[in-house]
Order: C-alpha cells, then sequence, then structure tokens
C-alpha cells in the first residue's frame, strides 16, 4: 500500500503522532495471558548481552542496557557497530549478542552480527522490517512492529525499540529469578500505561512550537540527563542536529563540570530531562549550575519536578507523571517534538535532511 502523510504536513509529525498506537500493537503482539511471548529467548542459560548499533537505535540500546542491569542483574556492554566490527573484540560463548535496528539493513551492523555468529550462544535482533537481511541472519528476529517510517529522523523507530527491549528485561528478569509474579504483573501494567501517557505528552504541541521558536536562535543546545535518562539527552541531541542543523550535544548530568559548563553563557539553552526519580536532587543542583551561570534551563519533568525545582528556568514542559525506568520512553516524545518544531521554525527539509539516508547499506 501507498504510505501516505494522512493529513499531516510531514511524515515525522505523523510517525510522532503514531506512537501511541504503535507501541500498544507492540505490546498486544508480546503479551498474553501467560505472560511475555519471546520463543527461543530462555535468558536463565545467557551470561551477558552485547548489544550493537548505529545512530538512534544505538541510544536505545544504551537505555536497555540499564533495564538490564538493574530489573534482572544482567551484565551488558554496548557499542556502535562501526567501532565494534574493527575492534574484533573477544566474546565468551556464554553471551548473546544483540542487534537493534529499525532498516536491518544497516552495513555495520550487519557486519558487527556476522562477526559474532560463531562466537557467542545465539544472536538475537530487534528489528521493524521482518524481511531484513539482520532479521534473516539472526537465530532470533524480534520485530518492534512501528510499521513503515518513512521520515530519516527516527521516531516511533526508537520507541518502539524501547518498548521490546522492555519486554527483553522484563523477561530476563523473570527467567533469572530476579521478578516474582505480581512484580511483573505491576511492571507490564506501568507498560500498558505508555501509550495513553503518550496522548498526553502529544498534547504539548504548541508549548513545544513557542519554545522551538526561541531555540531556532541558538548556535548551541545542550541536553542533559542521568541514569536511563542519558542516552535519552544523547537522542534528543541527535535529533536536533539531523533535522535543524543547530549544533548539539547530550551529556550525563554528573558528567557538567567536567567539561560543557565551560560553555554556559546566557546564549546556551539546556534542556533537562528529568522526571521526578531518586537521582532528581542531584539533577537538580547540576541545573543550578548552568543557572548560575546565566545558562537557559528548558526544564522537561513531571508536575512535582517542575513544582519544586521549576523556579528561576527559562521555561518548562510539563510530563505525566511515569515510573522512572520507562521514563526514557515517554520523553522521547518532547524530545522528538521539540526538534520537529526547531526545525519548522529553521525552515529546514524535515523529513528529507541534508546529507542524511534513511539506511545506511554502505560503509
Ligand atoms: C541512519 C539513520 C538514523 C538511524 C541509523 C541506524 O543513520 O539516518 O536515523 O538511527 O541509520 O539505522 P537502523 O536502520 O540500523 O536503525
Amino acid at each position: 500500500a501507498r504510505i501516505d502523510k494522512g493529513g499531516y504536513k510531514h511524515f515525522m509529525a505523523k510517525e510522532i503522532a503514531e506512537q501511541p498506537g504503535v507501541i500498544g500493537s507492540a505490546l498486544d503482539h508480546y503479551l498474553s495471558d501467560a505472560g511475555i511471548e519471546m520463543p527461543g529467548l530462555d535468558f536463565a542459560v545467557c551470561d551477558r548481552l552485547v548489544m550493537v548499533a548505529c545512530g538512534t537505535a544505538s541510544y536505545a540500546c544504551m537505555v536497555a542496557k540499564y533495564w538490564f542491569e538493574q530489573l534482572a542483574g544482567l551484565p551488558v556492554e554496548v557499542d556502535i557497530a562501526s567501532e565494534f566490527r574493527y575492534r574484533e573484540p573477544p566474546l565468551s560463548p556464554a553471551s548473546w549478542s544483540v542487534f537493534v535496528s529499525q532498516s536491518g539493513e544497516t552495513a555495520d551492523t550487519l557486519a558487527a552480527l556476522r562477526y559474532t555468529k560463531e562466537k557467542v550462544a545465539k544472536v538475537v535482533s530487534v528489528v521493524n522490517v521482518s524481511t531484513s537481511s539482520i532479521a534473516r541472519e539472526s537465530d532470533v528476529a524480534l520485530p518492534i512492529l512501528a510499521g513503515v517510517e518513512v521520515s530519516v529522523a527516527s521516531t516511533k523507530g526508537f520507541t518502539c525499540q524501547l518498548t521490546v527491549l522492555a519486554l527483553m528485561a522484563l523477561k530476563a528478569a523473570v527467567d533469572r529469578g530476579r521478578m516474582d509474579a505480581d512484580q511483573l504483573a505491576a511492571h507490564l501494567a506501568h507498560l500498558r500505561n505508555l501509550p495513553g501517557l503518550m496522548n498526553h505528552a502529544l498534547l504539548l504541541g504548541n508549548d513545544v512550537a513557542r519554545i522551538a521558536a526561541d531555540l531556532a536562535e541558538a548556535q548551541d543546545i545542550l541536553f542533559l540527563g542521568r541514569g536511563p535518562m542519558y542516552p535519552l539527552a544523547l537522542e534528543g541531541a541527535l535529533k536536533l542536529k539531523e533535522i535543524s542543523y543547530i549544533h548539539a550535544e547530550g551529556y550525563a548530568s554528573g558528567e557538567l563540570k567536567h567539561g560543557p559548563i565551560a560553555l554556559i553563557d546566557q546564549h546556551v539553552p539546556v534542556v533537562v530531562l528529568a522526571p521526578r526519580d531518586a537521582l532528581y536532587e542531584k539533577t537538580v543542583s547540576n541545573m543550578q549550575e548552568v543557572m548560575a551561570r546565566h545558562g537557559k534551563v528548558l526544564l522537561i519533568s513531571d508536575a512535582e519536578g517542575v513544582h519544586e525545582a521549576g523556579a528561576g528556568v527559562w521555561r518548562s514542559l510539563t510530563l505525566p507523571r511515569i515510573e522512572p525506568w520507562l521514563a526514557p520512553v515517554l520523553y522521547a516524545l518532547p524530545a522528538q517534538m521539540l526538534a520537529y518544531h526547531t526545525a519548522i521554525a529553521k525552515g529546514t527539509d524535515v523529513d528529507q535532511p541534508r546529507n542524511l539516508a534513511k539506511s545506511v547499506t554502505v560503509e
């Protein structure tokens, strides 16, 4: 079937708006009364995961590392495919390799997969295109069910990757005896809430557009996050660079004082991705360091977070409260919307940014 914009101005806007629906379908696909259905994946026999991907998919892997380690006690290594494949790292035979790719055709990721093939116990892929090379060459291929993604900048692909990786991490926790049936049910209920919470986040469009009109004037923008929000800071910065061509960097909040704070002045907007979680106080103190140097803080948090620390910030966006471990999936939406509206304000080609390809099938 021909894919059209369905009344939206850009595929990216359509794909951002589709997220509650496709995430609901992905959850339906993997969940049954018996629990999480992922045949061929018994994490009880796995020692370590080696996760490899490029671009946005590599940030999904970095978020998942926090989940596998914290929920399932399973050690995870994450690498970008172009480094991994030529580094030729030693791999233990009890480990599994996991390749995350929207297209399933990224040349470096495919080469990395082939490198691990005879060296690990199982090759797993998390892909959008089930007929792709990466899917075909894996022992187990898990579809993310995002539907066709046209816009070069990945949006629903990223959140669907995260959804499938979250389910994998929960399955790993159960298989490894780290989570009982009641705890699993509670976590799954939180996942089931995601589409509804995302619908709330999508209502922020007009607020985001107003903020983006100012961001479009900036030369440099920093994104900060801690824990699983750190990779989301990297993703927020990548999204913005890709389509608005504004220089942006993501940093772990705690690294601020080790370099990037030197960049802060009244011209540098700093996007702080900070749900009210166990480390919120620490993030607030990093934010105050930015404000003391006249940096313009955009705080993205929940109502309690904005209430507690919003005084003196340049702007804020309030999201519904979410279980902290799942916050990267929800907070991806305002990050995508910021990039989208900033690109609109700058008049760039949102769906086909210069110099970029949707799928990089050659080196
Ligand atoms: C390209 C795209 C990115 C994407 C990356 C990995 O660079 O522009 O949006 O994240 O490839 O693509 P994959 O299909 O492997 O997820």
